[in-house]
């Protein structure tokens, strides 16, 4: 579809989604009392912590956060929520809203413009530059940055590779080898969930370690079809089954809070998720660097696959702007940065955060990140690189190729060819501009 045509049936669209949201005050609460209502994912111990945090933080601003928590990890259940509550007129104030979907609300014209807060605070000149991009929708901010978290993320349990004599490994073959150890061992190398999410998140590591950020972001930021025969696309998916033949039950589909727990109880050695699990590790009283640490996910060591976490505010009637405007003040003062990321396991926004209160799989993703867009990797999974539509039918593919151990490497890259070639014709991705976070466009 033609761009013009398609900002079109955006307009079209906005104009039909904002008529109730304009004539309608949300139902239950009072224009102008000082709370919000926010929307957001959190519901593990550590992610509702971090959750506590901002809100004491909006209290200080004698605001009262009302929270709208939506079970699920990745926000799958908070993003149908929030399309059926907008549909109704009964959009949140505020939301967490994270990565490619900010622009896909923004084209809608219904998230608040945060220009005024963000000169204000200097945000140009306090933002990480992939970040500051990331809330920006045709030169206007809109939505405010709350910490960055690393998902190429390798927690390794301390006491049992002590006990084993293995060091953490740093490649493949290491961690091949440590695997095979800890198995004769008696011990379950790693543990994982069979959910969707999860494995598509185990293969973008991969995925990184096979083909570095600049062929991570060919396959997934600009769906290039050609990518799809690379003979990088196939090692990680040999690398995901031959992890698959590591892991504790590994067509269990847990959610990741249950693979923590058992990770921390040292079902198994090794589990590779968003260092968001690290923050649930200290809930449920494990230390890091004395029960567990973590390392990047072989191969990626010099990288960071990145999902930043945001709340955008929705424009309903305005009569909450003060408000909102108060939130993304508040969210990304030096305390609440901070103090946030401390209980979420992510690092801050902020490039002039002090790294004397980070712990070391913190002090690693910031040192990653601050390397600049050559050495980041927008996560796929965690809506950092492609729309809801590519993203939800890309994890289809590697889940089926997870789940179906008959399939050969070749075939699902003939599957993922062909879908990039669909998805390309239906929204002309090479050749629009796809998001920022891809440097060769910005
Ligand atoms: C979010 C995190 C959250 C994680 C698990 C990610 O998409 O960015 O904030 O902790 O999902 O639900």
């Amino acid at each position: 579809m033609p761009k013009f045509s398609r900002r079109l049936q955006v307009a079209r669209l906005a104009c039909l989604l904002s008529l109730p949201l304009l004539l309608l005050p949300t139902p239950g609460r009072a224009a102008g009392a000082p709370s919000l209502q926010v929307l957001h994912w959190w519901t593990s111990a550590g992610e509702r912590h971090a959750a506590k945090v901002l809100a004491a933080r909006l209290a200080d601003e004698g605001i009262t956060w009302q929270d709208a928590a939506i079970p699920g990890g990745a926000g799958l259940g908070a993003g149908k929520v929030l399309r059926s509550r907008v549909l109704a007129g009964d959009a949140p104030d505020a939301t967490q809203i994270i990565g490619v979907s900010i622009g896909e609300w923004a084209e809608l014209g219904l998230l608040l413009e945060l220009d005024g807060v963000a000169n204000s605070g200097n945000w140009n000149k306090a933002l990480f530059p992939t970040v500051r991009e990331l809330v920006r929708h045709r030169g206007h901010v809109v939505a405010a940055p709350l910490g960055i978290h690393r998902i190429n993320t390798l927690f390794y349990n301390r006491k049992l590779f002590a006990r084993l004599n293995l060091a953490p490994p740093t490649t493949w073959p290491e961690f091949e080898q440590a695997a095979r150890k800890l198995r004769a061992a008696g011990v379950a190398p790693l543990v994982q969930s069979s959910e969707p999410w999860q494995v598509a998140t185990l293969f973008e590591n991969l995925l990184l370690a096979s083909g570095g950020p600049d062929y991570y972001r060919e396959l997934f930021v600009r769906q290039s079809p050609q990518a799809a025969a690379d003979v990088r696309l196939a090692l990680a998916l040999q690398r995901l089954r031959a992890a698959k033949a590591w892991m504790l039950n590994p067509a269990e589909e847990q959610p990741w809070t249950e693979a923590v727990k058992r990770f921390g109880r040292g079902e198994a050695a090794m589990f590779v998720m968003g260092d968001w699990a690290k923050a649930e590790l200290g809930e449920l009283g494990y230390a890091i660097d004395a029960d567990f640490s973590c390392v990047p996910l072989p191969g990626t060591d010099n990288y960071h696959l990145y999902s930043v976490d945001t709340l955008a505010m929705f424009v309903n009637d305005y009569s909450r702007q003060g408000a909102q405007e108060k939130l993304a003040k508040a969210v990304m003062s030096p305390l609440a940065q901070q103090q946030y990321s401390a209980a979420k396991g992510s690092v801050p926004v902020r490039r002039d955060a002090s790294q004397a209160a980070m712990d070391s799989c913190a002090r690693s993703s910031w040192r990653a990140f601050g390397r600049g867009a050559a050495a980041q990797a927008p996560s796929l999974v965690h809506r950092m690189a492609a729309d809801e539509e590519s993203r939800d039918a890309i994890i289809a593919e590697i889940h089926r190729f997870y789940m179906d151990d008959s399939m050969a490497p070749a075939e699902t890259q003939r599957r993922l060819a062909g879908l990039l070639r669909t998805l390309n014709t239906r929204s002309h991705k090479q050749g629009s501009t796809h998001g920022a976070q891809d440097p060769d466009r910005r």
